[in-house]
């Protein structure tokens, strides 16, 4: 392998962004871009100096390629990821891995069965304070566990879901899915990542606000396999938007999480904590209510090496032998959600997860 790791990008929507950090990152080379939209391959053939493709297969063929990135329609992305490993190109993928599980169950089986590094591009993955809270949940900063909120009320106009390539795209059932799998699978995967696998779901869904055959509203109650209960909320209907808050409260205190920030960390002033594996915060007997005591994101550690993006994650994947921040198993997490959800609705029964 060249010392450089050689990347290619599919689809230059969103992808055209990721095809630009790998020109500008240190141990990256870009060398190819395939879209079938003539306009978008030969403005990046251009502007990013590497060769655009018209034919994905054609651009597979490069022996000087290492690494596909795929940003094709949701629907479509196992699919490009079969084929690049098939080739023998490590592949990530945008979010979500695919909106199927069986396919994205096919990608992990053969990047095992090839010895190639399979990863899914979650960017809030690669913000130091999503770790961080990691950390402190690990560390039982808010004590045991309850309950927890995600709430995302975004909106998106019709013109939004009539557009993409091909047109209309993510207004289809067999190319998008719809809020939950589509915007709110970046918090579906947020919540997979603190609080840990999932038991049981109940979802319920319908459209509102749009002409597309998907969701345009979603609601779930999840219970997670530690016992936390959370309800889960996406939107794109609510007009002009209103953000993304995750809020998790532990028996000892609460955090709220806003667009990324945190906007409250607090818990009880600790007085006493019992003995066993999971210690607990006891306010001070015959106080009417404790007191609060502020804690600090940035107190806690982040992980040594954190990528700051894809491409970084990719390198230190192949390069250095780092596990990837989202792999193949951790993408098809927050597809079985989402579909566990969507399940739940349609039969209006409580679906159980693997
Ligand atoms: N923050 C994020 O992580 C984020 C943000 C936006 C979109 N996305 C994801 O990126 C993906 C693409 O979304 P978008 O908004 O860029 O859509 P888009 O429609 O703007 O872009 C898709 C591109 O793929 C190309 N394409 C489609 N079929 C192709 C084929 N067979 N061969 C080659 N090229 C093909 C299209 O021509 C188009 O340029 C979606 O899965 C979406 O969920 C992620």
């Amino acid at each position: 392998m060249a010392n450089e790791i050689r990347f290619g990008i599919v689809g230059l929507g969103m992808g055209r962004g990721r095809a630009e950090i790998a020109t500008r990152t240190p141990g990256a080379k870009l060398v190819a871009v395939c879209d079938i939209w003539e306009e978008r391959g030969k403005l990046a053939e251009k502007e990013l100096g590497c060769r655009w493709y018209r034919d994905y297969e054609e651009m597979l063929k490069r022996d000087d390629l290492d690494v596909v990135g795929v940003f094709t329609p949701s629907g479509t992305h196992g699919q490009f990821l079969l084929k690049a490993l098939q080739a023998g190109k490590h592949a990530f993928t945008t979010k979500p891995m695919d909106i199927r599980i069986q396919v994205c169950q096919q990608t992990i089986e053969l990047a095992e069965r090839k010895g190639l590094v399979l990863a899914v591009d979650f960017g809030l993955r690669y913000e130091a304070d999503n770790h961080r809270i990691k950390a402190a949940l690990e560390q039982k900063a808010l004590g045991r566990m309850i309950a927890a909120e995600m709430s995302m009320k975004w909106y998106r106009a019709q013109s939004y879901y009539d557009g993409g390539m091909p047109a209309g795209w993510r207004s289809r059932l067999e190319t998008e899915g719809g809020s939950l799998a589509n915007q709110a699978v970046h918090f579906l995967d947020l919540l997979l990542f603190w609080l840990g696998p999932v038991k049981t779901v109940f979802g319920k869904k319908g459209t509102f606000a749009h002409r597309i055959e998907t969701e345009d509203t979603a609601a779930g109650v999840v219970q997670f396999q530690s016992g936390v209960l959370a309800t889960v909320f996406s939107t794109t209907c609510s007009f002009p938007g209103q953000g993304t808050s995750v809020s998790l409260t532990g028996s000892a205190g609460s955090l709220v999480w806003h667009d990324g920030k945190v906007t409250l960390f607090e818990r009880m002033k600790q007085t006493a904590v019992t003995a066993g594996d999971e210690p607990d915060y006891v306010p001070p007997e015959n106080a009417a209510t404790p007191e609060p005591e502020k804690l600090n994101a940035a107190d806690f550690p982040v992980p040594e090496h954190l990528p700051q993006n894809i491409i970084e994650d990719m390198i230190g994947a192949i390069r250095d032998h780092r596990p990837v921040q989202c792999d193949g198993k951790t993408g098809l997490a927050s597809v079985a959600l989402f579909c566990a959800l969507y399940r739940s609705s349609d039969t209006e029964r409580p679906v159980s997860l693997p």
